[in-house]
């Protein structure tokens, strides 16, 4: 039996949660995989039951289960709480105690949603990227990180601090996946100001001398920040530092359409590498939308797809992990839109579209 932690969270974590959990069990039938959901708290829910956004009893659910399905966390009723107390150290923690060093975040155009991109259609045409973010390092979590209330001014800390390793472990993943599947890497840093750039800029031209088959070249992320809009087509895949890979897969989101689409896997091992004892975590890339929590307009086809990318990077199951993602395809096509991606005064709730889903999966 494999046990898969649910962790819906905050906001309309739950109601994409739901969803998902929706998809999970309408696959049974479909796969030799056993697997039971073990259901536990994080965020700002947990810290209201328990005093904390990660509980012991949370943590000691992960310890004992393979992945990780993870909503969303945050709010404003929390934002004047500690750093330590905030709902985001539920799952900055997470990401730290399980070394999930790789986030992977496929930005994927879907045809028929072209249209409702700010982007112009011809620009989308054959894009299809892969942004890997390095997720436990850098901003994070180097320290100093503090606020000085010294008087007669404040002040206040944050360290980007990268070690060797941490930045060769990235990169090496990259450059792997790169590799394996012929395809153009762009590393994204600012080597033009920072010092952990310059390292990092070493470090993927040592590592492109072993990897002699991958082109691939180095981008500032201003710059790539303002390509990623202007010629998105030009990335295949893109590595970058944790801050940078945040910013830039919100904004590589208006590709697709919305925030609500984009899902992602954390990892701590290189994909197709064995990873028996490895945990791995699935979440939307999208936060917890506080303003229309609870009107069950959200989208949860990013919650979905990451549970797609569960089954493919978890249990080597690309073929779920396929037709996940053909079945949404298939909706949107046939013209099921939640709010964020419909471009009319029609739209279905997030239970609609994830029962669509689920039609499609059962007519298969
Ligand atoms: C994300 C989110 C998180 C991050 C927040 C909730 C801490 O924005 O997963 O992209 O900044 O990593
Ligand atoms: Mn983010």
């Amino acid at each position: 039996m494999s046990y898969i932690a649910v962790l819906p969270g905050d906001g309309i974590g739950p109601e994409v949660v739901d969803e998902a959990v929706k998809i999970i069990k309408s696959l049974e039938d479909l796969t030799d995989i056993k697997y039971q959901l073990e259901f536990g708290e994080v965020g700002g829910s947990a810290y209201e039951k328990h005093g904390n956004p990660l509980p012991e009893i949370t943590m000691e659910l992960i310890q004992n289960c393979k992945a990780v399905l993870f909503g969303a966390v945050g709010g404003p009723k929390w934002d004047n709480l500690d750093s330590d107390l905030r709902p985001e150290m539920g799952i900055l923690k997470i990401r730290k105690t399980l070394d999930l060093y790789a986030n992977l975040r496929p930005v994927k155009i879907f045809e028929a949603l072209k249209e409702n991109s700010p982007v112009k259609s011809e620009i989308l045409e054959n894009v299809d990227i892969l942004i890997i973010r390095e997720l436990t390092g850098g901003l994070y979590f180097g320290e100093p990180k503090m606020q000085m209330n010294e008087k007669p001014e404040r002040s206040a800390v944050d360290t980007m601090f990268y070690k060797e390793k941490e930045i060769e472990r990235i990169v090496r993943l990259a450059f792997t996946i790169s590799k394996s599947n012929n395809l153009k890497l762009t590393s994204v840093d600012k080597a033009n100001v920072l010092e952990t750039s310059k390292l990092w800029r070493k470090i993927v031209d040592e590592l492109g001398n072993s990897f002699s088959e991958v082109e691939y070249n180095h981008m500032l992320v201003d710059n790539a920040a303002m390509q990623l809009i202007q010629n998105p087509r030009q990335f295949n895949i893109i590595v970058s530092e944790n801050t940078f890979g945040d910013i830039l897969t919100d904004e590589a989101s208006v590709l697709s359409s919305s925030l609500g689409m984009l899902p992602s896997a954390s990892l701590s091992f290189i994909p197709g590498e064995s990873n028996d004892d490895k945990k791995s975590l699935y979440e939307p890339i999208h936060g917890s939308a506080p303003d229309i929590t609870g009107q069950y307009i959200s989208n949860p086809i990013g919650m979905i797809l990451s549970t797609a990318m569960m089954f493919e990077f978890t249990y080597n199951q690309k073929e779920i992990s396929d037709l996940l993602f053909s079945c949404v395809e298939k909706v949107i096509n046939d013209g099921y839109r939640t709010k964020d991606i419909s471009n009319s005064k029609n739209y279905c709730t997030t239970l609609e579209m994830g029962d669509a889903i689920v039609r499609e999966i059962r007519s298969r």
